[in-house]
C-alpha cells in the first residue's frame, strides 16, 4: 500500500492571504512625524503628497480626497451633472463606478464588457450612447487600461467627458501614458487593498485647470481662502498622516507593480497547463498592474468555481469574487428599476471569475505551492 503523502508543517500551515498592504518602517516613521508636527489634516504633506502624484501619472493637477468614492463624486460634481443626464460606465466594477452618478441624480447606463478584459466594450458604449449621455465612466479594471483610443473617439465625437476610474490601476499604461492622463479626469483609490495604499484614501488628477480648482473647493467646503465659502462644498480632504503614508507607498509604487507583474506571470505559466482554466488576458500596448489576477472557470474545468474556491480556502489560498453581481443587480439597483439581464458579457464574467493572490507579499514558493494545490483540485 502507498503512504499516504506526508506533507510539511510549513506546508499544511500556509496561509496566502489574497490582499496584504505593503507597508513598514518609511510609512511608521512619516506617520510619526506627522504626530510630532501636530498639523494633522490637508496641509504640506498633502500638497507634497499632490505634486508628485501629478508628477509620476504626468498631468498639471493632483486633488487628494478622503476616498476613491469621493474622488469620483467630486469629479461628476465638478463636471456639473445633474438630473436627466446620462453617464455611461461598466457594471462590472466595484458598486462605486455607478454609485457616484447616482449622486448626482443622473442616470448610469452600463455598457457591456469585452469577456476577455474584463473592460467596458466600445462598441455597446456607442449603441448606448443618446443625446442625454454626459460622460463616460471607463473603469481599468484588475489594473489592465479599458481601450482608451475608441473611447476617446466616440467622446470626443460626440463632445462627452471622459473620466477614468483609475482606482485599481496606479501605474497602468496604455500606449506608453499612464492611467489617469488618458482621459479629462483620473480618480483614484488608495483603499488598503491597493496597489498602493494610504488606508482610505483618494485622488483626482487632470490637466484642466478650471475642473481642477472646482473640485479643491468642493472637497473643502467650497472655501476658497480662509472663510470664505463660494459654493456649497464638503469635508472631503486628506489627513496628514494619509498624505505621508501615500508618498512613501508612491515610492515604492513601480517596484510593487513589477512584482506583481512578476507574480502574475509564473502564476500563468503555471495555470496554463490546467484545461479550463484561463489566465487573464493581456492587451498589447498596455502595462497591465494586476492588482488583480483574476482567472475564468470555463465549462470543461471539472469542478464548478464554487468548489474550486472551497477547495483552495480549504488549502490556505485566499480567494475572492470579483463581482460576482453586476451592479445593476444590487439591491439598491433593483429598487430603482434596474434588472433585466442587460449585459450578457458581465453576466457570464460574474459567474466565472474567480481572484487568486498576487500582491508583492506573495514569493515564488507560495506561487508553486498555489499551483500544485490547482494541480491537485484540477483532477
Ligand atoms: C473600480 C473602483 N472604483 C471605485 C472604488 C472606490 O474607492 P474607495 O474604496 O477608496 O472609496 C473602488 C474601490 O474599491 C474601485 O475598485
Amino acid at each position: 500500500m502507498q503512504e499516504p503523502e506526508r506533507k510539511s508543517e510549513r506546508q499544511m500551515n500556509r496561509k496566502i492571504p489574497i490582499a496584504k498592504p505593503n507597508l513598514g518602517r518609511e510609512e511608521e516613521e512619516a506617520v510619526k512625524e506627522v504626530l510630532e508636527s501636530g498639523f494633522l489634516v490637508q496641509g504640506e504633506k498633502t500638497k507634497k503628497f499632490e505634486q508628485k502624484f501629478a508628477e509620476y501619472i504626468g498631468v498639471e493637477h493632483a486633488i487628494a480626497v478622503a476616498n476613491g468614492t469621493i474622488a469620483l463624486d467630486v469629479t461628476l460634481k465638478a463636471l456639473k451633472l445633474g438630473p436627466g443626464d446620462e453617464v455611461i460606465t461598466s457594471a462590472f466594477s466595484f458598486v462605486s463606478s455607478g454609485n457616484c452618478i447616482l449622486f448626482q441624480r443622473a442616470k448610469p447606463v452600463f455598457a457591456d464588457i469585452n469577456p476577455r478584459t474584463f473592460n467596458i466594450d466600445p462598441s455597446d458604449v456607442a449603441e448606448k450612447i443618446t443625446a442625454k449621455t454626459k460622460a463616460l465612466i471607463p473603469v481599468h479594471i484588475f489594473g489592465q487600461p479599458a481601450e482608451m483610443d475608441a473611447l476617446k473617439e466616440i467622446a470626443e465625437d460626440k463632445g462627452i467627458a471622459v473620466v477614468e476610474d483609475a482606482a485599481q490601476a496606479h501605474g497602468a499604461e496604455y500606449k506608453g501614458q499612464k492611467a489617469g492622463s488618458l482621459g479629462d479626469v483620473g480618480c483614484f483609490s488608495f483603499y488598503a487593498t491597493k496597489n498602493m495604499t494610504t488606508g482610505e484614501g483618494g485622488m483626482i488628477t487632470t490637466n484642466d485647470q478650471k475642473l481642477a480648482r472646482k473640485a479643491r473647493l468642493l472637497r473643502n467646503h467650497g472655501q476658497s481662502h480662509k472663510y470664505h465659502h463660494d459654493t456649497l462644498g464638503y469635508n472631503y480632504r486628506m489627513t496628514e498622516f494619509c498624505a505621508a503614508i501615500g508618498s512613501v507607498q508612491l515610492k515604492k509604487l513601480d517596484e510593487i507593480n513589477e512584482k506583481r507583474r512578476e507574480n502574475a506571470k509564473l502564476l500563468t505559466n503555471g495555470i496554463r497547463k490546467f484545461h479550463g482554466l484561463t489566465p487573464p488576458y493581456v492587451e498589447k500596448d498596455v502595462k497591465h498592474v494586476f492588482h488583480q489576477y483574476v482567472v475564468r472557470v470555463e465549462d470543461n474545468y471539472p469542478r464548478d468555481r464554487g468548489e474550486l474556491a472551497d477547495r483552495l480556502t480549504e488549502k490556505g489560498v485566499g480567494v475572492a469574487v470579483h463581482y460576482p453581481i453586476p451592479i445593476y443587480r444590487q439591491p439598491l439597483y433593483l429598487e430603482l428599476g434596474y434588472g433585466e439581464k442587460m449585459c450578457p458579457n458581465t453576466e457570464e464574467s460574474c459567474r466565472r471569475v474567480l481572484s487568486l493572490p498576487v500582491h508583492p507579499l506573495v514569493g515564488k514558493k507560495d506561487i508553486k505551492y498555489m499551483v500544485d494545490a490547482l494541480k491537485n483540485i484540477s483532477w
